[in-house]
């Protein structure tokens, strides 16, 4: 394997303590709507869910209406679905009519669904943010021995991607890309780190619970613990 390891980043939600920063989390949901959502869909999440990261009802409503709902029914005119309004209900829809169309939009690769993306590899959240700052010039070095590696016309080198060549183009490319509305600077990095924050809840929105679940069991194991030994004493106390 010559692909490499995910970069180090630190992310609010590290640890046993860790928790989101909804703050980061809306400006990640910005990149996603800006950025990601032309080629990617969010299938298991739905725009309701997003009052979560702190929208109200009616800011999540705003939110939906700048997606299109695909129905089973076919548009005569066009020959293509007929849309309607999403309701809050509604997931985030794939941007392509079909996999046919999203692969010859693609260079032959289809965007996946980005809703498990940081659970589907491993380290996801750090994956992610090297993934999307990983981009480069091919070493030299790997050319002069393995010529053959070059990268084929229409993908980009990547060297935190298993196959070293990707289809996506680095899709963050310059800072100032979206305008954060809590005036963060938008650098390459800052967007990527958000939008990768974004994509760990979208996986785990309930990760939260499994900190304080999980904090909750060890102080009750520790307090058990020393019941335990305590009536161990009791119990022989006498035998000495
Ligand atoms: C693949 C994230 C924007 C097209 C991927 C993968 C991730 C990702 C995590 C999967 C890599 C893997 O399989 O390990 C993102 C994020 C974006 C973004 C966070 C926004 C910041 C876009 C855009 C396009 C695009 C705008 C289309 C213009 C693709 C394609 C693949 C892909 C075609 C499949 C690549 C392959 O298998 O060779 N993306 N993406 N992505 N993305 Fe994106």
């Amino acid at each position: 394997e010559f692909h490499l390891a995910p970069k180090h980043v630190a992310f609010s939600f590290d640890g046993p303590f860790g928790k989101y920063d909804k703050a980061q989390l809306q400006r990640g949901f910005q990149v996603f709507k800006e950025v990601c959502s032309a080629c990617h869909s969010l299938k298991f999440v739905a725009f309701r869910d997003l009052e979560a990261l702190g929208y109200n009802e009616a800011e999540v409503k705003a939110i939906a209406k700048q997606w299109a709902i695909k129905t089973p029914s076919v548009d005569p005119a066009t020959g293509e679905a007929s849309t309607r309004d999403p309701v809050p209900a509604d997931h985030f829809p794939k941007p392509f009519a079909n996999n046919v169309a999203a692969a010859a939009a693609n260079n032959n690769a289809i965007p996946p669904d980005l809703s498990l993306m940081t659970k589907a590899r491993h380290h996801g959240s750090a994956y992610v943010y090297s993934l999307l700052t990983g981009f480069q010039d091919q070493p030299a070095e790997l050319l002069k021995h393995f010529p053959d590696a070059k990268t084929p016309e229409g993908l980009h080198y990547n060297p935190y991607f298993a196959n070293l060549n990707l289809a996506m183009a680095p899709p963050l490319s310059a800072e100032g890309q979206v305008t954060y509305g809590d005036g963060t600077k938008a650098s390459v990095d800052q967007m990527a780190q958000d939008v990768s924050a974004f994509l760990t809840w979208t996986a785990e929105p309930k990760l939260e619970n499994r900190h304080r679940a999980g904090l909750a069991t060890i102080i009750f194991l520790l307090i058990a613990t020393g019941l335990a030994y305590m009536s161990y004493q009791n119990i022989w106390a006498d035998k000495k």
